[in-house]
């Protein structure tokens, strides 16, 4: 019997579990759940059988996968795999999956979300801004990024988007301005919307000089990595305008500094919030387990990364 454990210090809606549960059950596989643990000492300790894993942002580090010597695949339920260490698990034959586009609709919402408690001064009893006809840019426009364009526009929002990436006339079919570079996006927009991975490229490049093109009082909305934001520039614009406002899901490390001296200027979630909702702990839990099965019983590598 084939041995998975569902790893998850942020556990998934009881809903989700109980899914993932039965469609394990359904294949004859065995699975646990380890969730709300203590430090990463307990998830080395907890591996150890499992021959495969679903993880969130759970850091899954050489040392985990040392630990797991039964340990074929992992799966990130959810986009972004840099809690991974890919090496390490190319290393030892382990493939390394995510469940890209899952959670996006939670994330999108959670974006516009933020917008509108930032743009209503945290809902505290002052009159606040409204998003209509606001300008808004969307740097990377992947699954998470699609969704916010699409939920802005009910907004009457002006949407602009950056992604080398993408084809432009893609994105145009959306409705969706296309700014050849990320400076011009930013220098354009009310708000930008960050949903760029976090990899060796993109680690702090939301810098001084980007955040620099930005108007007066514009506002960062960041959902995807505290990563990608260089903490000592953002800190600087900060001080430089009396109207630069961030908010992001998930605090960044000099997040003390900011909420001390600039208040309401910014808001950061205790925990990341983007993709906890039920029908995203759904989505992503049912597909990695779906993905899980799929390799043991008939080889498919669909969505490895590594
Ligand atoms: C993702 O990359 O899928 C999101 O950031 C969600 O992360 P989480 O599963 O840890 O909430």
């Amino acid at each position: 019997m084939k041995k998975v454990l569902v790893a998850t210090e942020k556990p998934f809606a009881p809903v989700a579990v109980n899914q993932i549960r039965e469609a394990f059950d359904k294949a004859g596989y065995a699975c646990d759940f380890f969730e709300k643990y203590g430090n990463q000492d307990e998830l080395v300790a907890a591996v150890k059988e499992a021959e495969a894993l679903i993880v969130r942002s759970d850091k899954i580090t050489s040392e985990v996968i040392n630990a797991a010597d039964n340990l074929k695949i992992v799966v990130r339920a959810g986009a972004g795999y840099d809690n991974i260490d890919l090496k390490a698990a190319t290393e030892h034959g382990v493939a390394v999956m995510n469940t890209p586009g899952q959670n996006s609709n939670a994330v999108a919402e959670l974006a516009l979300g933020m917008m509108v408690y930032q743009a209503r001064n945290h809902f505290n009893g002052t009159s606040g801004r409204e998003l209509k006809g606001k300008k808004l840019g969307i740097h990377a426009y992947g699954h998470v990024g699609k969704l916010v364009a699409r939920i802005a526009k009910g907004f009457g929002i002006g949407i602009y988007a950056f992604d080398p990436f993408i084809p432009a006339e893609e994105i145009e079919k959306d409705g969706v301005i296309v700014c050849s570079t990320a400076e011009d996006m930013y220098a354009i927009s009310d708000y930008v919307s960050l949903h760029i991975p976090a990899n060796e490229k993109t680690k702090d490049s939301i810098n001084y000089e980007l955040l620099s093109k930005m108007k007066e009082d514009a506002v960062l909305v960041n959902t995807a990595r505290k990563e990608v934001i260089n903490e000592e520039g953002l800190l600087k614009i900060f001080e430089e305008r009396s109207g630069f406002q961030y908010v992001s899901d998930i605090a960044p490390d000099n997040a003390k500094i900011l909420s001390n001296k600039y208040g309401n200027r910014c808001f950061f979630t205790p925990k990341k919030m983007g993709a906890q909702t039920a029908e995203a702990n759904i989505n992503a839990g049912i597909a990695a387990a779906r993905q899980i099965i799929n390799f043991f019983e008939h080889g498919d590598t669909t969505f490895v990364v590594n």
